[in-house]
């Protein structure tokens, strides 16, 4: 029995046409220019898309749920993440295992698997940072591969905490390679953020917009080349997470000129927010402080353009929520204290979705950078693309609407949007997680938390 989306303007990664799409046990079984090859009594759903845009179910490849960081945790859990997510027309993420210190790696992701278990609405895979100290934890880099995780995180920022030096980045790039999993960096330099943030606040410089000086766009653009200069010694590729400046998007660019595999992933906030924001009154500065900071004009504009040209292969949120009145507070008097972190995994496809039609590029673009390049890059199999055998993620897009985006909008557990007040067009209507509708109409019906754990399909 068929469930058929009827007569929508389907766009894959390769094509775009009006087409049928034919769903059966979860998967798409056809692509027809007409679904009455089958009989009526055949159809258990029918689903008018005329006029509609179709797209695969996002994928979102950086996410940070229920999170424990700086002194608090993030705010979404499994369930309002997901939820979110499914509004927004994101049927899959990826999210960040934390492993605590001194904890084995197969622990931290028995941990994050309990806290996804049961509770997700979407689908959800899982990388794992490699947190200091690495001597034990990178032995259990080839079984944690036998369990499908395809990537691990580097953090250059977070001294202290997260950050690893220069020795221990060696030991982890070889052992990743090794063992087949994917280098993610967080380009930063925790070393010169320490001593801008020491000197910061020795001068009495306490606000939200300090946490932009003390972290210069020249930074990222310095560790990034460093990174490449490594990884391009032992052969190895290597994935750029959250690029927030032209200066790192050039290094990324030589170096692949130079025949090295390398990937760049930006964020929603970096192609429309700028660092003026750090400036709003009454400690508003803090809703935007994350790492690495908003950034100038220039380079929003150069990612802009970076997209356009297809130097980006993902656009992912780092979805990290904290709420203004609340966790954010943490950093009241203290810019360094604010917890990093903002949300946006309900809005990321249709922010892109407003910046690709207001420019007029391609939409197969948009349904690479957002759906099926991240489930190549990260292994995510028959997902991220509307093709015959694919699971049924399927997105049903009312291109028309034009809507301000407010809070109140929203399903994200957080009590503010960064994205407050900007005109965004088009919106998910109708949303298909392996052939269930979870969205209709814009309603959320799904009443059994139906997210499966990718990596263990991945084992
Ligand atoms: O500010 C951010 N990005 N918080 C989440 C952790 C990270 O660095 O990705
Ligand atoms: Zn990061
Ligand atoms: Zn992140």
């Amino acid at each position: 029995m068929y469930t058929v989306i009827a007569n929508g303007f389907v766009i894959s990664s390769e094509e775009a046409k009006i087409a049928d799409i034919i769903i059966d046990n979860g998967k798409i079984v056809a692509i027809s220019e007409s679904y009455r090859t089958i009989t009526e009594n055949q159809v258990v759903e029918l689903i008018d898309a005329s006029g509609k845009i179709v797209f695969p179910g996002g994928i979102d490849a950086h996410t940070h749920i229920d999170m424990p960081f700086m002194g608090t945790f993030s705010t979404d859990d499994f369930k309002t993440g997901s939820i979110a997510a499914l509004y927004g027309g994101t049927t899959s993420f990826i999210d960040y295992v934390i492993p605590s210190k001194n904890q084995s790696l197969s622990g931290a992701l028995i941990d994050w698997k309990r806290k996804a278990e049961g509770k997700s609405y979407a689908d959800y895979s899982f990388h794992i940072a490699i947190v200091p100290p690495v001597d034990n934890i990178i032995n259990e880099f080839d079984l944690l591969a036998q369990k499908g995780i395809k990537s691990i995180k580097c953090f250059l920022a977070y001294k202290n905490a997260l950050m690893l030096n220069e020795a221990d980045l060696h030991k982890v790039f070889k052992a990743a390679h090794q063992a087949g999993l994917l280098v993610c960096i967080h380009a930063e330099s925790g070393e010169e953020i320490e001593l801008n943030t020491n000197e910061l606040l020795s001068e009495g410089k306490t606000e939200p917009y300090c946490h932009a000086v003390s972290r210069p766009a020249e930074l990222e653009g310095t560790a990034v080349a460093s990174v490449i200069k490594i990884a391009e010694g032992m052969g190895i590729p290597i994935y750029f997470v959250h690029v927030s400046t032209a200066d790192a998007m050039i290094n990324i660019i030589e170096g692949r000129n130079a025949g090295n595999t390398i990937y760049a992933e930006t964020c929603p906030q970096y192609l429309y927010l700028s660092e003026n924001l750090y400036k709003e009154p009454n400690f508003e500065g803090a809703k935007y402080v994350m790492s690495p900071p908003l950034r100038s004009s220039e380079h929003l504009e150069t990612l802009r353009a970076s997209i356009e040209a297809n130097y980006i292969d993902v656009v992912a949120t780092d979805h990290c929520p904290f709420n203004f009145n609340k966790e954010k507070q943490i950093g009241l008097g203290n810019f360094s204290k604010i917890p990093n972190g903002i949300p946006g995994i309900e809005l990321r496809m249709m922010l892109m979705f407003s910046l690709f039609k207001k420019n007029g590029w391609k939409l197969t673009d948009f349904v690479k950078i957002n759906c099926t390049n991240p489930a190549k890059i990260f292994g995510l199999n028959n997902k991220g693309d509307i093709k015959t055998g694919y699971d049924a993620d399927i997105v049903i897009w009312n291109p028309s609407v034009s809507q301000q985006i407010s809070k109140k909008m929203l399903h994200e557990n957080v009590d503010y949007t960064p994205f407050e007040g900007y005109e965004i067009s088009g919106m998910p209507e109708t949303v298909l997680l392996r052939g269930n509708i979870v969205i209709k109409d814009g309603k959320f019906i799904c009443d059994a938390p139906i997210g499966i754990c990718l990596t263990d399909q991945l084992s």
